[in-house]
């Protein structure tokens, strides 16, 4: 269906339609998906009755009479498809970080006796602060094995209580085969824990299926829940009744409302709840996952897969001899939904592009990353970012010196 010029390949794309659904920034390429997802047409509209009717009018009765209180739930819930989980199993709060401890404290629980969390040396570091902290924090005497990504499965033995895997890779977008990975981790009684912050909304996960235990991921990236969108959490539905977490709010109580003076956690997936919930953020995230979840699963994933090929073709016809690498997979079943490519000055590249009009980012040390969000991103757009990337390269444009300065956010 993908083949031939950009132009034919856009005119056979079967979610072109989709990008109708979405505000993007004018007279850009947006290519920074994997990173901020575009703003949906649902959110705003959505938003404006929330903070009118609900928040304005309604007030602190919103709680009940528009379920404020069951939004991480039934948002939860609204997200558990495109995750392959059942109701009940998925959760929207807090930041993936945040989240990430909490289940990190909770599988040492799950897996007495194992003093071993494994993770990835070359993963996002976040996820690493994290698990060292849970390690030292939560459960003394326990420690962090930092592997090599290509030889987690090796890592595992008896006294590994859990590994913290990134489904797909921040930098060079390459993605685990989950169902594999679960099942080596299973034969040596290991929790898998997935970050599928890169994964999520770009493609069908099958988190069931593949047997993950518990997994996190971002809102903001390509499920489009907006900028600080609350993240979410799984949790396989056979482990919910035995899960304890480290941080016992009161929205994890079984009922917080009665004010007791002892934590019991709630019978379901609430009780990953800590804090009061981020009502205008979390109803921005449903109205997106609206549109979101009305899309073919397996649409999406094809035409990433084809952007993503598209793109490369373009690279190398294009930037050969420019000093680009490819960084990403070549083969789509090993990639996500972005492209990275590698050059010695990759952060004043990335200026060069953005001041025309070609909005990606940069990452330590030498990354240019293309975010192909299928739901918005055209064959067209891939076209006119390799051209202009050749242009910049071919000019030198990216030695003026403006573009050496770094900014806050890169
Ligand atoms: C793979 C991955 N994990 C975790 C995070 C951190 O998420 P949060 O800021 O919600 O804690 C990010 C942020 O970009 C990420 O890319």
């Amino acid at each position: 269906m993908f083949t031939g010029s950009a132009a034919e390949r856009d005119a056979r794309d079967p979610l072109a339609g989709v990008r109708e659904r979405f505000v993007l920034p004018r007279d850009q390429i947006y290519l920074a998906g994997n990173s901020l997802g575009a703003l949906p047409d649902t959110v705003a509209v959505r938003l404006e009755r929330a903070v009118r009717e609900e928040w304005g009018e309604g007030a602190v009765r919103s709680w009940n009479r528009a379920d404020w209180i069951g939004a991480p739930r039934r948002v939860g819930d609204r997200l558990a498809p495109l995750l392959g989980a059942r109701p009940g199993e998925v959760l929207v709060c807090d930041a993936t970080s945040v989240n990430l401890f909490k289940l990190l404290g909770a599988a040492l629980r799950l897996r007495p006796g194992r003093e071993v969390v494994v993770c990835e040396g070359d993963g996002f570091p976040s996820d690493g602060y994290i698990a060292a902290s849970a390690a030292s924090w939560l459960a003394p005497g326990h420690r962090l094995r930092t592997v090599p990504r290509a030889k987690l499965l090796d890592a595992f033995d008896r006294d590994v209580a859990v590994v913290l895997l990134h489904h797909v890779d921040y930098r060079s977008a390459h993605r685990l085969p989950m169902t594999e990975v679960c099942e080596a981790a299973r034969a040596h009684g290991v929790l898998t824990l997935w970050d599928v912050s890169h994964s999520a909304g770009a493609m069908p996960l099958e988190l069931g299926r593949a047997g993950a235990d518990l997994a996190v991921g971002c809102g903001y990236k390509y499920l489009c829940g907006g900028p600080g969108a609350p993240a979410f959490v799984y949790v396989r539905g056979e482990l919910v009744p035995a899960l304890e977490q480290p941080l016992q709010g009161w929205l994890g109580h079984r009922a917080p409302f009665a004010f007791e003076a002892d934590y019991e956690p709630a019978s379901g997936i609430e009780r990953l709840l800590c804090g009061t919930p981020p009502i205008l953020s979390l109803l921005a995230f449903e109205a997106a996952l609206e549109l979101l979840g009305a899309l073919d699963p397996l649409a999406v994933r094809a035409k990433s897969e084809a952007l993503g090929d598209f793109f490369i073709a373009c690279a190398e016809r294009e930037c050969a001899g420019l000093g680009v690498e490819i960084a990403s997979p070549r083969a789509a079943r090993e990639r996500g939904s972005q492209i990275a490519l590698r050059h010695a000055e990759a952060y004043e590249v990335m200026q060069a592009l953005i001041a025309r009009g070609v909005i990606g980012d940069f990452r330590e040390p030498d990354l240019l990353r293309f975010g192909l969000a299928p739901h918005y991103v055209r064959f067209s757009d891939v076209e006119r970012a390799v051209h202009t990337l050749r242009d910049v390269l071919a000019q030198g444009a990216q030695r003026d010196p403006r573009y050496r300065q770094r900014n806050r956010v890169v």
